[in-house]
């Protein structure tokens, strides 16, 4: 088979690496993918939301099936324009990917059918906007209602900085159209877990849960980012705390959406926040997320590709979804600056046996080198018995990568491994 996968960071990587494992698949293309993805894929310079394109190299090149990732390309419908010319694909058609494309149409979902969230109010004028933050509870949290690359989301401690956010998005523009409509919704506390889920709109199965790291600095300080790394599966995720969520969270949205006619199909990733009232939905993304894939796929026992095909045909219920033992621990490499202003293209040296442990999202090939390119550089990613042996083994790692202006957390993990007292 020969497959397509649209997108260019760690976490298309990381789908590829685990993708080719099957050896029924022939060839992978990455549209556009980057310098360290050329290792395992060939790369096409066409951009991952240039659908026109992608459609013809789709049909010209006979592609089996095509691996949408990013949520920009599914929300402006590149599986409905693939599939139009009978290329199937792994991921939601754009009536489902709404549901992380529009945060006001997620809220509204979650209300109509009864899925626990925080409480919000919608509003697409600024004034009632600034008049409803006089007397609402602080913190808030102000949400830009479209999609914002991570950071049309603004945690509020104080009236001002949540009327500064408001004015931001909704008269200096900050977001685009993306902030014209905002939401201002209710600050839950708790711990946060991402649990990403195969559905083929019929059946739920769950991958194994696990915990990203957003801010810049350690110990959760510093700026929202993209996620400075992940470990899986996340302590906090019992079993217990699993089968509430599958019941009061994860079919009640498939079924919303069915009713909806939005059958979602693909990979659907579930924020949550375990608030002492019980968990509560903090987002929907309509993909796998980045970093976590890179800490959620090592661990996947199943094959990908089956797995992936089993929820386009609509079999997922008799697929097996299969998570190994053992922990996993990914430590992002970024580029010192990030997530505001960062130098580029320095030459990136990984050493030959740690090819496999390492996702590439930020960088070019030039002159066979491998230079920086983005703030995210790269992932570096170990599967261990215990957590704390995963996470000793990826610094040990990171510590033997080299390029210019690195910069990467040093407390990966540590939180969780608190959690489970120790180990
Ligand atoms: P998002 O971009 O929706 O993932 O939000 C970014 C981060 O903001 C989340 O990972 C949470 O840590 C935080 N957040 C979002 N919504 C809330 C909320 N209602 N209460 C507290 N924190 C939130
Ligand atoms: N790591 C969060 C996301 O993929 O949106």
């Amino acid at each position: 088979m020969d497959i397509l996968v649209v997108g260019s960071g760690g976490r298309e990587h990381a789908i590829i690496k685990k993708l080719k494992e099957n050896k029924d698949i022939k060839k992978i293309y990455a549209i556009p993918g980057n310098g360290g993805i050329a290792n395992d894929a060939e790369c096409v310079n066409i951009g991952a939301c240039d659908i026109e394109k992608i459609v013809e190299f789709a049909t010209d090149n006979k592609i089996d099936y095509a691996v949408v990732a990013p949520d920009d390309p599914l929300v402006l419908g590149l599986v409905d324009a693939l599939e139009k010319v009978n290329v199937p694909c792994f991921g939601p058609r754009a009536n489902a990917a709404i549901i992380e494309g529009s945060k006001v149409f997620s809220k509204n979902l979650m209300k109509k059918y009864n899925i626990p969230t925080a409480s919000y109010e919608v509003f697409d004028n600024m004034d009632d906007a600034l008049n409803y933050l006089d007397n609402s509870p602080i913190p808030t949290v102000i949400k830009a209602d479209g999609l914002a690359l991570g950071k049309g989301v603004t945690i509020a401690f104080t009236r001002d900085d949540a009327k500064n956010a408001v004015i931001e998005a909704m008269q200096d523009k900050k977001f685009g159209k993306s902030g014209d409509t905002i939401v201002i919704e209710e600050f839950l506390e708790g711990p946060e877990v991402s649990v990403l889920a195969f559905t083929d709109g019929k059946c739920v199965k769950p991958m194994v849960s696990s915990m990203d790291h957003k801010r810049s600095g350690d110990n959760d300080e510093g700026l929202n980012t993209g996620g400075m790394g992940t470990v899986a599966p996340n302590p906090y995720y019992t079993d217990d705390i699993a089968e509430k969520c599958m019941e009061t969270i994860f079919i009640p949205t498939i079924e919303a959406m069915n009713k909806e006619d939005r059958t979602f199909k693909g990979c659907l990733y579930f924020g949550l926040m375990l608030t002492k009232d019980g968990p509560k939905v903090i987002e929907y993304n309509c993909r796998f997320g980045d970093p976590e894939t890179q800490v959620v796929l090592p661990l996947l026992e199943s094959d990908l590709l089956t797995a992936m095909m089993a929820t386009t045909n609509g079999t997922l219920q008799d697929t097996d979804i299969k998570i190994k033992n053992g922990n996993a621990c990914c430590v992002i490499m970024a580029s010192n600056g990030y997530p505001v202003s960062y130098e580029k293209g320095f030459e990136i040296k990984i050493p030959k046996e740690l090819s496999d442990s390492v996702y590439v999202a930020g960088a070019v090939k030039k002159c066979r080198k491998l230079l920086t390119s983005g703030g995210r550089v790269l992932g570096v990613t170990s599967v261990a018995e215990t957590l704390d042996k995963a996470i000793e083994k990826s610094y040990e790692k990171v510590s033997k990568i080299s390029f210019d202006n690195s910069y990467y957390r040093h407390d990966i993990g540590q939180k969780a491994l608190k959690a489970y007292g120790g180990k």
